[in-house]
């Protein structure tokens, strides 16, 4: 077998693109290489990854062939037809490679299909903080790995953040919760900000109280182990002006909004895999 030390990134847009900085930052010297259909995205990407950048035309050699670990960011509709119609020429049986796939409702059952029976996946579910080592990344395997391959595939993602094993079987739901969440909070730091903004605070110090009051908060519930509703008693006073901010987003149904949309993102998750 020839030797292959890279990993490989293939379809780098938002999610593996942050996936490559928390590689790079997990393994300075690791050699990574990236390809992405179009390629004039990645670029400066690559530059500052001081990431190989692959041609279409040279995929085989010079990612194929120096990657066993690969990183597979495309779209989940994409897969198929990149693995069927672009890879299946170079994967064979007796160069058993990693994938890691992190395509929302591919389960590994189909991913399996993909690839020759030698060949081995892992699916995570990232989200995008994991760019700044804040992220959170769940994970699940083909039982057929061996150890030593996921231990390696954890210690490539070890900057990104918060690393989770999950059975498969409630991997939509950590991802309704996790991958899709961010864009939830990005919408709470919005209304957060708008609302000083409202009250006379300029946008982007509003931005930045929304953001780091976000932060805050978080940090203490990880710091603290209390449960949110404790901390949540700790800062409202009888009578106080917390609590009636409190009352107003209970009267205005904060909590079946949020569980909502993860019902809904989780629904939607399913819905895609019974499609994959
Ligand atoms: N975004 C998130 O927060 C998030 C969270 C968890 C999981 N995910 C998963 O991450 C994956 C990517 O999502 P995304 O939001 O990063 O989408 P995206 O920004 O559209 O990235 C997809 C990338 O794949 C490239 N691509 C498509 N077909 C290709 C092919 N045949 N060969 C090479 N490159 C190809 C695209 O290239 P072009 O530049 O030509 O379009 C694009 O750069 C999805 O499977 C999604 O389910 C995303």
């Amino acid at each position: 077998m020839r030797m292959m030390n890279g990993v490989g990134f293939i379809g780098v847009g938002n999610m593996a693109s942050a996936i490559a900085k928390a590689v790079r930052a997990s393994k300075p010297e690791q050699a990574l290489y990236l390809y992405n259909r179009t390629p004039e995205r990645i670029y400066e990407l690559s530059q500052a990854l001081n990431a190989f950048q692959v041609e279409r035309e040279r995929l085989d050699v010079d990612l194929l062939a120096r990657c066993e670990y690969i990183f597979v960011g495309v779209k989940p509709y994409g897969m198929k037809s990149l693995f069927e119609e672009e890879l299946a020429p170079y994967l064979s049986e007796d160069e058993p490679k990693v994938w890691i796939s992190m395509a929302v409702g591919y389960p590994l059952k189909d991913l399996k299909t993909l690839t020759p029976a030698s060949h081995r996946w892992i699916r995570i579910m990232p989200n995008t903080p994991v760019e700044f080592g804040e992220g959170y990344v769940s994970y699940c395997y083909d039982p057929a790995i061996e150890a030593s391959k996921v231990g390696y595939v954890e210690a490539l993602l070890q900057e990104a953040g918060r690393l989770q094993y999950y059975d498969e079987s409630q991997f939509d739901a950590a991802g309704a919760v996790a991958g899709s969440g961010p864009a939830f909070i990005y919408q709470v730091i919005e209304a957060l900000s708008d609302a000083a903004v409202s009250h006379g605070i300029p946008r982007q110090e509003a931005l930045e109280m929304a953001a780091q009051t976000v932060v805050g908060a978080g940090q203490m519930v990880l710091a603290s182990g209390e449960n949110p509703g404790a901390l949540k008693d700790r800062v409202t006073s009888p009578g106080g002006t917390t609590i009636a901010g409190v009352k107003a987003l209970e009267a205005n149904g904060l909590r079946h909004a949020m569980i909502s949309a993860v019902d809904a993102t989780y629904q939607r998750s399913v819905d895609l895999s019974d499609q994959a």
